[in-house]
């Protein structure tokens, strides 16, 4: 059994969806605690399932460093295999890539390369694109730059808004994440060295 850390900054529907997926017995993987860097609504879904949460408040940049001392401490209390962000609207501080990489995953609702960072999106929309899509990454040290695991198309149709393309892109960010943590925990995706999908 894989055990993994969900960090979350927002509503958590993608965080839910791995709970619903994690509470089915084959599943392989069970969510030991799910941290947020702020009273995140989503904390509510973990604490549904009967999951431990925990916040590290953000308090500015020039506060990171020490904001990663303390997630790092409140990751290594937990200690899981993998941890995964599920919607962290936060740089991790190298200090925690350093302790957990390559074991940090990444969901991102865009197709990496294409539009890193906080505004996937809003940023596809801005191009005028007509399709986007949704990404699992390993997390290093870049801007989502790390090896993909997983990604699909997602088309942009015509009078999308940034919520519309959001809320079309999200069930398709679910299905990849809950196929690729189970995929890490069966061996068939190899963190260390991950083959390109
Ligand atoms: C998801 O679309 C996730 O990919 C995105 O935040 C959303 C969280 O939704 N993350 C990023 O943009 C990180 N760069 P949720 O809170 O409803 O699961």
């Amino acid at each position: 059994m894989l055990s993994a850390v969900v960090l979350i900054s927002g509503t958590g529907s993608n965080l839910r969806a791995l709970l619903e997926a994690a509470s089915v017995a084959d599943y392989p993987v069970r969510i030991v605690a799910v941290g947020a860097d702020r009273e995140a609504e989503g904390l509510a879904h973990a604490e549904a399932f009967g999951v431990p949460t925990f916040v590290v408040p953000w308090r500015g940049k020039e506060e990171r460093a020490a904001w990663g001392d303390e997630l790092l401490h409140q990751l290594e209390v937990w200690n899981p295999d993998i941890v995964v962000l599920s919607g962290l609207m936060k740089l991790l501080p190298p200090a925690v890539v350093a302790r957990f990489s390559p074991r940090i995953i990444n969901t991102h609702p865009a197709y990496l390369p294409e539009f890193p960072g906080a505004h996937g999106v809003r940023d596809a929309l801005a191009a005028g694109v007509t399709q986007t899509g949704a990404s699992v990454i390993v997390v290093d040290d870049g801007v989502d730059a790390g090896p993909i695991l997983a990604q699909r198309r997602v088309p942009v149709l015509p009078g999308d808004d940034e919520a519309t393309l959001h809320e079309r892109i999200k069930p398709v960010e679910r299905e990849l994440l809950i196929d690729v943590v189970r995929r890490i925990a069966t061996g068939e995706i190899d963190l260390a060295a991950p083959a390109h999908p």
